[in-house]
């Protein structure tokens, strides 16, 4: 058969080829080491030296010819394959691809940015505070002296033998360092974590998440408290909720009270309130005059407020969660849920 005949006919055979693996085959037969084409150069070397080349050269025209034939047609068959599958009944183009896991935001740090932006939007500056604290600042400037019974309820870690360094137990001692640093008026928040030495449970861990807020200026008085925290409710819960104090004791407030708001979830009673309608939101109270002094600020010419929010309280509240120990868990299963 001539190189022309075995091109016509492969063509032919190729049209007529419809399945991958049937090309394949013919392929093969065509132009593997067994092929029409090998024989034909295997051919070659028994000719008379003067007709090599132009047998060669057809031999290689050949099999170029018949490669193009076959990667055409095998495109070809790709495509159609693939709008068979397109157009089969279970194949649904709507279906979301396989999701990406991606990282988010945890909802403590969700929380806290909303309430830095609420604030920072009423004018209060937002600050840092070391985490290992001098008991100076965590408790002797707060007015809790050595020996005062309110270090029993906030017990901590020691970092030194002197006792000198603590693990702060509150945001509360940057209070007292934004006075040293600043002239009344101003208006400061402090979000941050802080630690207790303390058994865990459901409702308590060694470490957690506050946000102090103080306010320091001439004529601060309880009403501007009671103002601040119903703006802060309303950015919370996006609606106006009645408030009420209770006295609290706090060594660095006087007077100092429990802020209580009206339960956000239900009118009549639930789990979240206990069935009383009210949820503890936070304690605060006036800057105890010593307090003021020890910041460097006159008590007899300023006075201010201060808050203490507990920001992990906060969260377990708003996305119903029952247990804190979740929240610095680090567990995958809690967190991709936020
Ligand atoms: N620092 C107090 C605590 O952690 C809370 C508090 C802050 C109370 C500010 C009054 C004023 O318990």
């Amino acid at each position: 058969m001539t190189a022309e005949d075995t091109l016509q006919q492969a063509r032919e055979r190729i049209g007529a080829c419809a399945d991958p693996g049937a090309l394949k085959e013919l392929e093969r037969e065509y132009l593997g080491k067994k092929g029409a084409v090998a024989a034909m150069l295997a051919e070659i070397p028994k000719l008379a030296p003067q007709a090599r080349k132009a047998d060669g050269q057809r031999a290689n025209d050949l099999k170029q010819a018949l490669q193009a034939l076959f990667d055409e047609r095998g495109a070809a068959l790709a495509t159609t394959k693939l709008d068979a599958l397109l157009r089969a009944d279970d194949f649904d183009p709507t279906l979301p691809p396989p999701r990406a896991l991606r990282g988010g935001l945890h909802p403590i740090t969700q929380v806290t940015r909303e309430l830095e932006d609420l604030f920072t939007s009423m004018g209060y500056e937002v600050l840092d505070g070391p985490e290992v604290e001098l008991d100076h600042y965590n408790f002797e400037a707060l007015n809790i002296s050595k020996d005062h019974p309110a270090r029993d309820s906030q017990d901590t870690f020691y970092c030194d033998d002197a006792g000198r360094l603590v693990l702060r137990t509150h945001t509360s001692p940057v209070q007292v360092r934004a006075m040293e640093k600043r002239k009344p008026p101003f208006r400061v928040i402090a979000p941050g974590r802080v630690f207790r030495q303390e058994t865990t449970d459901a409702s308590h861990d060694h470490t957690f998440y506050q946000m102090e807020g103080l306010v320091v200026g001439k004529d601060i008085s309880v009403a501007h408290l009671i103002g601040a925290m119903k703006t802060l409710l309303r950015g919370m819960f996006g609606r106006d909720l009645e408030v009420r104090l209770r006295p609290g004791h706090f060594p660095f407030v006087e007077p100092g009270f429990e802020l209580d708001a009206r339960c956000p979830f239900c009118e009549a009673g639930c789990s979240v309130c206990k069935r009383t309608t009210w949820i503890e939101l936070l304690p605060c109270g006036l800057v105890h005059p010593n307090v003021l002094r020890a910041g460097g600020i006159d008590p007899e010419v300023f006075s201010g407020f201060a808050f203490g929010l507990g920001l992990s309280r906060l969260v377990m509240l708003r996305h119903g969660i029952d247990d804190v120990r979740h929240l610095l868990s680090g567990d995958l299963r809690f967190l991709e849920q936020f």
